[in-house]
């Protein structure tokens, strides 16, 4: 069966209606045209673009064999930022290899050495907070998830370097998600250095000066000895792939950058969107807050990240607000079929995580916050989301989910915070996540800390 292709809106009037009202377009195609819907996308040379909700069609995509499909038609815009080597632009045997070798830091059993370092991080970047104090959550989240992402991945904690690389990271992500910054990466004629105050010659120098501080930090670390060091990047320059072969220095550099890229922004966003539900839903605070009383004095990292409510808020957070709206868009190469409907090769094939999320069959009240319905059941993979799946499910999920499980214990714990605006948030874009509008601003009502930490 072909699908009708049932866009009849011009492709550019979608295409500015995807980038700036993006869930709220989603939502009214999936009113108007049902499950799955075609849509036209300018930017992508117009080939039809498919959304898929229900986790059956969802299945059957991430069970695609990737010879079937190209990843790169929609990852490419990333390369002059995170370089041709990186995770996210590789396909096949490549992707395979990088894969393999970059996953053992993110496994579950690797996050307890993590935990310290969150918990502390968190406690240094909220010490002036006190009682009455006004504070952006926005702004504050992506100053915690940065300094984490670049002492966790790179092992280092002070020094120029360091402080070199913390501002250029953020000002560049700052830039790149601005309207401008961003069409010069989908308009490749437009990637012209015209000098360092041209846009892109702006661009070209500040990665060559990221480059620069990435590479002598790699030097450094080949010339010690790295046997006893856990940050991401020893533990990259040991691995070995199954031939006995090490990454290059610009593999290094162009993962590195994908992790810091990916890895801060994403979580932040995570972040920011929990403290507005947690605070703009009583009774959630107050069952948080009673689990969070439970534990001891000196808690392990692990036994936070294992607290029930606490887990089942971020996961409920993530399922109302996920800060990817759709997984990565994958090409078909060759006609295939999906949902029992034949897609012509060149259809663009996608995952759709907001619109799975907002299924009433599957999450009654979708526009609810109720963590409780993580508590009551447990969801498919293809129900519920917000890493994607498959063979490109995201890497970072379970370093994240630890990050924010601790990073909310750590603020709760010490603080009381109350929404300084009575006014709901909105979903709006930041580059390729979806953000809570406005500042999210924060009150404190009242700083206690109430747990230590033991050392780990
Ligand atoms: C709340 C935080 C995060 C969310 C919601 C998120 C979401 C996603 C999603 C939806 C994908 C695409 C998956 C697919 O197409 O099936 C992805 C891919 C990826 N993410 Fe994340 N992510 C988060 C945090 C992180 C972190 C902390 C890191 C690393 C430090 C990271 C690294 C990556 C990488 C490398 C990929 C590409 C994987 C591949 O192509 O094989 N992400 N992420």
């Amino acid at each position: 069966m072909k699908l009708p292709d049932a866009s009849g809106a011009p492709s550019l009037l979608q295409t500015i209606q995807l980038i700036a009202q993006p869930t709220a377009f989603l939502d009214s195609c999936i009113k108007r045209y049902g499950d799955p819907f075609t849509v036209r996308v300018l930017g992508l040379n117009s080939p039809p673009v498919v959304f898929f909700s229900d986790p059956l069609a969802i299945q059957e995509i991430f069970s695609l064999p990737s010879s079937q499909l190209d990843f790169r038609k929609a990852t490419h815009v990333f390369e002059p930022l995170m370089g041709k080597q990186s995770l996210i632009l590789q396909e096949g045997k490549s992707h395979q290899r990088q894969r393999q070798l970059m996953m053992p830091p993110f496994k579950s059993d690797r996050m307890k050495s993590y935990g310290q370092l969150i918990w502390e991080i968190t406690g240094q970047a909220t010490r002036e907070w006190t009682t009455g104090s006004s504070v952006s959550i926005h702004k504050v989240m992506p100053e915690i998830t940065l300094q984490i992402i670049l002492q966790v991945v790179f092992g280092i904690d002070s020094g120029p370097r360091y402080q070199q690389l913390e501002t250029l990271l953020s000002t560049l992500l700052e830039d790149v998600t601005t309207p401008l910054y961003s069409s010069l990466f989908f308009f490749p004629p437009l990637q012209k250095d015209l000098g360092a105050r041209s846009p892109w010659g702006h661009f070209v120098r500040r990665r060559a000066a990221i480059d620069a501080l990435i590479y002598a930090e790699i030097a450094e670390r080949r010339l010690q000895d790295n046997e006893s060091r856990t940050d991401i990047l020893s533990l990259l320059m040991s691995a070995r792939d199954e031939n006995g072969e090490q990454m290059s220095d610009v593999e290094l550099r162009d993962q590195l950058v994908s992790l810091l890229l990916l890895g801060y922004e994403t979580t932040a966003a995570a972040l920011a969107w929990a403290f507005y539900w947690i605070h703009s839903t009583p009774s959630v605070q107050e069952t948080l807050q009673s689990e969070l009383d439970t534990l001891s004095e000196n808690p392990e990292p692990v036994a936070i990240a294992k607290l029930p409510y606490l887990t089942a808020v971020c996961s409920e957070t993530l399922r109302i607000n996920p800060i990817a709206l759709i997984c990565t868009p994958r090409m078909t190469k060759e006609p295939l079929q999906v949902a029992g409907y034949d897609f012509d090769a060149g259809t663009i094939l996608i995952p759709c995580i907001y619109l799975a999320h907002q299924r009433e069959q599957v999450f009654p009240d979708p526009r609810q916050f109720k963590p409780e319905r993580f508590l009551k059941q447990k969801f498919s993979t293809y129900e519920y989301l917000p890493f994607g799946g498959g063979d490109r499910g995201c890497i970072g999920m379970a370093f994240s989910m630890f990050e924010m499980k601790l990073v909310l214990a750590r603020i709760l714990s010490d603080f009381e915070l109350e929404l300084a605006q009575g006014r709901p948030v909105r979903p709006v874009r930041r580059g390729i996540t979806i953000v809570p509008s406005g500042a999210v601003p924060v009150v404190v009502k009242s700083k206690q800390p109430r747990i230590k930490f033991q050392s780990v």
